[in-house]
This record gives structure tokens, C-alpha cells and sequence, in this order.
């Protein structure tokens, strides 16, 4: 009898007591504000302030002052099991995810400048998921299409060296970043990495169905790939960010003039999907190792989506950058497209529509639940960025209005 209530009514500090005190106490009671001398964010703090004063205040409604009024059951069970705190977790506060200029001048103290210009394949610290990352000179280019509307005027265009991800970021790699307990994280170990922000739990099993390893990820909104660029960032040390559409273009066509003779070679596009993404690198690469640039799913860039101002002369690395969440330029095509999609210089813009439409959802800054063709892969550029520069890439300002 003992046991089995000691069992049922348990609870647990990561479900249940966590929570409940971040959502209710740390603010005043934590590391930027300390009322009446008392913290609550860590095991020894929470033992100085003593369980039963908390457990106290919290049964009795004097605190959060000013209510609401907490039900204390869980706090009474784990108070009375001795309050197990696990081993270095300190809390905070939602507040914390600033997602501000300090925070990319903290993790770009840690930016390694980079080191030889070769592919490389690059492990995400603290786990077994790697990817691999392709060379790609910098050069110039022709950008656009003549006679296609959305792709005139054809401009050269000159983009810097960088590094491209040899193949659309996989749910492996994504995954790390939505749940980061998969990664390994503790809260306090890491503080950028604390306060970077982080997808909510989605609503829906996020791949549809479709496939997890190997496979890539999907329906994410540009805001949450630049936040996984920026987590990306903080874990590896190195500089990632989207590619401008400059950059992607140029990417694409790998120092040809125009689109593949064979796109059933490089492509998994309407004729050959199965009306599905597919495994990425599972067709033939482009002359810089790049797979899948053209279908499988479409690609994320940095850029505003606009008409081409026409120029003069050599345009050097383009960026258009976002003063509105619609539309930004998603390049490459998909397994839902037809050839005419596939092409490295077509130009979708994003539209409010892809965002799911069920009224009993909140709309989320995270998840395009109707663009099951969506994905991204990320750049390393060679020259590294100021810090500054850095939190523009990051942060596309235009976030909350999506
Ligand atoms: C808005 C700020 C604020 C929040 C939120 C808050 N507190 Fe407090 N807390 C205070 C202040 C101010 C005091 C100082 C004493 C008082 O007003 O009673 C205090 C005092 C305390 C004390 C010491 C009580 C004593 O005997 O002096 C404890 C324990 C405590 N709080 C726990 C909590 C817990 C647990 C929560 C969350 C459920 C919480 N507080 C939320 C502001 C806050």
C-alpha cells in the first residue's frame, strides 16, 4: 500500500516541479532577481530557502504574490519524497530566450576562424549525427533566366567563398535542435545554448509519415532553420547561416550555364517520387558534391522575395534582406513539383498559406504544417562575420508577425 502510493503520486521534477517553478517563481526569485534574498533555481539554493517554506507559501497562495493560485499536490509529493534535484541543473526563465546582440557576441567569442578549404564531414558535439560540408569557390556567375518574368533581368553577380551542406539538414540533425534531450543538453551546462530559442512540441507528428532517417526535414518556418543555424553555431564553433539566394543559385549551378541534361539523375521531382521526399544524397551530386539542390524538398534562403533590380556591372553578394514575413525566396523545387520547378534559377515565394489553417491551432513562429515540401541546408561562409552580422542573419526581425 505504502509503495504503490509512493509510486502514484510521485512526481517528477522535469514534468511536473520544473515547470512550475519557471513559470511561477524564478523571475524573482532566480538569477536576475533575488525578493527577499530567496533563489529557487538550483538544488542548494532551493535546500537554503527550505522545501517546507516553499511548499508553505505555495498551499497557502501567498506566493506568486498576487496569485494565481497554484495546486500544490505535485510540489507536496516531491517535497515529501526529499526533493531530488538532478545532479547541476539550474532554472530559468523563458525570459532568458533574448535571442539578442549579446547573445550572438556570445557565441561568436567561440566562431573558430576557418581552417583549410576542403569538403569536410563535421560531427555535432555531444552526438553520433554528422553531416558533410562541400567546398565551393567563390566566382561569378550569371543570375536569373532572360525571358522568364520572375527571373529578369539577368545580372552577373559575384558571391564570396563558402561552405554549402552536401545535402538538405536531415530530421537526425533537426531533431537534436527540437528536443534537446536527444542532443545531450542539460540546462545550466551550456548558457548560449540555454538561451538560444527553440522549436514548441509541434501539434503533429512533423514528417507526416514519411520517413525520419535519412530523410529530410520539413515544414519548418525560416525563423526556426535560422535559429537552427545559430544553435548549429554555438555547438560547433563554426559560422552557419541560410545562403542568400546568390548563393544558392550560384551553389545550383556549379559552374554550368543552366540546368542538368538528365534531371531523373539528380532529382527526386513529381515523375519519380512517389509523392514523397526520398533519402538525401541518393542521386547523383553536382560538379561542387552538392546533392538534391534541385527536388526532393524545396529550400530556404535568406533573401526577401522581389523583383531583380536591374544593375550594371558586377553585383557583389547580393542579400535582400526581410522587412516583412512574406514572401522570402525558397529555391530548388520538390518531390511535389514538375521539371518546370526544378530548375536552379525558378524563384518560389513563401505565402501565408503554407502555415496550417485549422483555426484551432495557435499559429506557431515554428511550423508550416502545409509545406510538407519545405526544408533547408545551411552555408558556412569563409570570410567570418562580425558579431553583429552575425544576429542579423539570425534574426529575421520579422518573426513574431508571421
Ligand atoms: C513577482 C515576484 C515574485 C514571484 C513571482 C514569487 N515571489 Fe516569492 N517572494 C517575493 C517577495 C517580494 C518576497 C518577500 C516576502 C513577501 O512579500 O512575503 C517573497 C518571498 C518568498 C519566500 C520567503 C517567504 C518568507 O517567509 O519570507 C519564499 C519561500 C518564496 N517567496 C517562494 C516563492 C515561490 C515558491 C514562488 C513561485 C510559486 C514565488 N515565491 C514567486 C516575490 C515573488
Amino acid at each position: 500500500m505504502f509503495l504503490w502510493g509512493s509510486l502514484s503520486f510521485g512526481a517528477d521534477f522535469n514534468k511536473d516541479i520544473r515547470p512550475l517553478l519557471e513559470a511561477n517563481c524564478i523571475s524573482c526569485h532566480g538569477a536576475t532577481k533575488q525578493a527577499s534574498g530567496v533563489r529557487l533555481d538550483s538544488a542548494a539554493a532551493f535546500q537554503q530557502a527550505g522545501p517546507a517554506a516553499v511548499l508553505d507559501v505555495v498551499e497557502s497562495g501567498a506566493m506568486p504574490p498576487n496569485g494565481p493560485k497554484l495546486d500544490a499536490a505535485n510540489l507536496k509529493a516531491w517535497v515529501s519524497a526529499d526533493a531530488p534535484w538532478p545532479a547541476g541543473v539550474v532554472l530559468g526563465t523563458n525570459s532568458k530566450k533574448k535571442d539578442d546582440l549579446a547573445l550572438a557576441e556570445e557565441i561568436a567569442k567561440r566562431i573558430q576562424l576557418s581552417g583549410k578549404f576542403e569538403a569536410y564531414k563535421k560531427t555535432i558535439p555531444g552526438t553520433t549525427i554528422s553531416y558533410e560540408m562541400a567546398a565551393i569557390p567563390g566566382g561569378e556567375f550569371s543570375m536569373g533566366t532572360a525571358g522568364r518574368k520572375d527571373e529578369e533581368p539577368v545580372r552577373r553577380v559575384r558571391v564570396q567563398p563558402f561552405w554549402m551542406m552536401a545535402h538538405e539538414v536531415t530530421w537526425d540533425e533537426y531533431r537534436l535542435f527540437m528536443f534537446s534531450k536527444q542532443a545531450g543538453e542539460v540546462l545550466g551546462a551550456d548558457g548560449a545554448i540555454d538561451a538560444i530559442s527553440r522549436p514548441t512540441r509541434p501539434y503533429v507528428e512533423m514528417s507526416f509519415g514519411m520517413g525520419i532517417t535519412s530523410f529530410p526535414a520539413i515544414s519548418m518556418t525560416q525563423h526556426a532553420a535560422n535559429k537552427y543555424a545559430e544553435w548549429l553555431s554555438a555547438k560547433t564553433g563554426e559560422f552557419y547561416r541560410l545562403p542568400t539566394e546568390a548563393e544558392w543559385e550560384y551553389a545550383c549551378k556549379a559552374g554550368t550555364s543552366g540546368e542538368p541534361a538528365n534531371l531523373a539523375e539528380v532529382a527526386w521531382f513529381g515523375d519519380n517520387a512517389n509523392g514523397k521526399y526520398q533519402k538525401v544524397a541518393s542521386k547523383k551530386a553536382n560538379p561542387f558534391g552538392l546533392f538534391d539542390m534541385l527536388g526532393n524538398v524545396m529550400e530556404w534562403t535568406l533573401d526577401q522575395y522581389g523583383p531583380y533590380p536591374a544593375a550594371a556591372g558586377v553585383v557583389d553578394s547580393p542579400w535582400v534582406q526581410a522587412t516583412k514575413p512574406y514572401p522570402h525566396a525558397v529555391r530548388g523545387g520538390s518531390w511535389n513539383d514538375p521539371p518546370e520547378g526544378c530548375r536552379c534559377s525558378a524563384r518560389v515565394p513563401s505565402d501565408a498559406s503554407w502555415k496550417q489553417q485549422d483555426p484551432q491551432l495557435p499559429k506557431s513562429i515554428w511550423y508550416l504544417t502545409d509545406a510538407q515540401w519545405l526544408g533547408f541546408r545551411l552555408v558556412r561562409p569563409v570570410k567570418v562575420p562580425s558579431a553583429a552580422e552575425m544576429y542579423k542573419y539570425w534574426n529575421n526581425g520579422v518573426e513574431r508577425e508571421y
